[in-house]
């Protein structure tokens, strides 16, 4: 079987912990042929790990390589480029969230990769964890009937690192909502099938203490063009052990309620609660919820490794990728206008 041939862009926390030793456990139509990191040492030090046949610390010698694909895991400040640059070499390329720090930048990585007859995905891992493909299936065959409110949390411990790039506004250009918050806002859009049209909220830097000013802790309310309303809340400051990341949907004939299936683990727990039809007012307010309630036990698989599985079908059978530079450009727009909206402490319209 023809495999897909990838070299990997940057080899920190994400590539080493999750997507390069998922790639090398379950995905048969593709092989890591190089890896590049801005640190010698540290793409070495993988390449070795792994058994990695080539690394190299520069984009020109890996973009060099007999390699069909990359996948790029660097800081957000160098998606735009370093995708620009992958594309002018005729790879495809797989890039981290976020897509890029602005819309602007987006038109560049998407005009390059057009010019190039390359493909592109961005890489939205929780679409492929099976308890929120699950969700998404229910809201769309009308369990829940008309969705009327979605929550999506993801949190964290993060204290002050001395070099961490995301605590350097500079380049991180946001905190909690940036880092985390990008994954909830897809997760509800793509669940609910519907785009984010106004956002409003808070964020403060409440606890951690900084080198730069982000925040670490961001509670935003949404609402949908097809009417609902969401709110999505990140926190920089929340134990581990104490984090739920909530997943909750409400409609008109139900809820999902879900925990821990936003993140990193193919794994997480949920529950729905349904009834076939609108009931009339109950005005004993009996509300038993153990009524048409369904727990669900499904079987995880690694999302990273799912997502090279997937991209590289894309390449060897010429799909059209599930992410498009539509959906990138959208997100960007949303996170920037939740950034104006508080600084401006008004509602402010997603302009994409
Ligand atoms: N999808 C997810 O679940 C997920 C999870 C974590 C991080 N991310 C995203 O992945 C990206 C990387 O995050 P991370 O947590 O792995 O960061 P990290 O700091 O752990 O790793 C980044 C690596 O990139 C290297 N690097 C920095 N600048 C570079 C450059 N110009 N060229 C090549 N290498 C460079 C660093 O030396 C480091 O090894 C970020 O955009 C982040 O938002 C996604």
């Amino acid at each position: 079987m023809a495999k897909i041939r990838w070299g990997v862009i940057g080899c920190g926390g994400i590539a080493a912990r999750r997507t390069i030793p998922e790639f090398k456990q379950m995905v048969s139509n593709a092989e890591i042929v190089s890896v590049m990191d801005i640190s010698a040492d540290r793409a070495k030090e993988v390449a070795g790990q792994f058994d990695i046949p080539h690394w190299c610390d520069t984009e020109e010698e890996l973009l060099e390589q007999d390699i069909d694909a990359v996948y790029i895991a660097t800081p957000q400040n160098v998606h735009a480029s370093q995708t620009v640059q992958a594309a002018q070499a005729g790879k495809h390329i797989l890039c981290e969230k976020p897509i890029a720090i602005t819309v602007e930048e987006v038109g560049w990585m998407e005009d390059a990769c057009t010019k190039a007859g390359v493909k592109f995905m961005l890489a939205w891992c929780m679409r492929q964890n099976v308890y929120n493909k699950k969700a998404r299936e229910l809201v769309q065959s009308g369990a829940v009937g008309r969705v009327v409110m979605g929550r999506a949390q993801l949190t964290c411990w993060y204290p002050p690192i001395p070099d961490a790039w995301r605590q350097d506004i500079s380049i991180s250009h946001g905190g909690a909502l940036l880092d985390m918050g990008t994954h909830c806002l897809d997760m509800l859009e793509w669940i609910m099938d519907a785009r984010i049209v106004e956002v409003t909220g808070f964020q403060d830097l409440l606890v951690q203490e900084y080198r730069t000013r982000i925040e670490d802790t961001s509670t935003i309310v949404a609402r949908f063009d097809n009417g609902a309303h969401g709110i999505i809340d990140n926190y920089f400051n929340v134990p581990d052990a104490a984090a739920r990341n909530s997943l909750e949907i409400f409609g008109t004939k139900g809820s999902i309620i879900a925990y821990g299936t936003i993140g990193q683990d193919p794994a997480g727990n949920m529950f729905s609660v349904t009834q076939p039809e609108e009931t009339g007012y109950d005005a004993d307010q009996v509300r038993n919820v153990e009524v048409n309630r369904q727990e669900y036990d499904l079987e995880g698989v690694g999302i990273y490794g799912q997502m090279i599985t997937i991209f590289s079908d894309c390449i060897l059978h010429d799909k059209v990728p599930p992410t498009s530079f539509a959906d990138g450009r959208h997100s960007v727009a949303v996170v920037n206008a939740i950034y104006k909206s508080v600084a401006d402490k008004r509602v402010v319209q997603v302009e994409d």
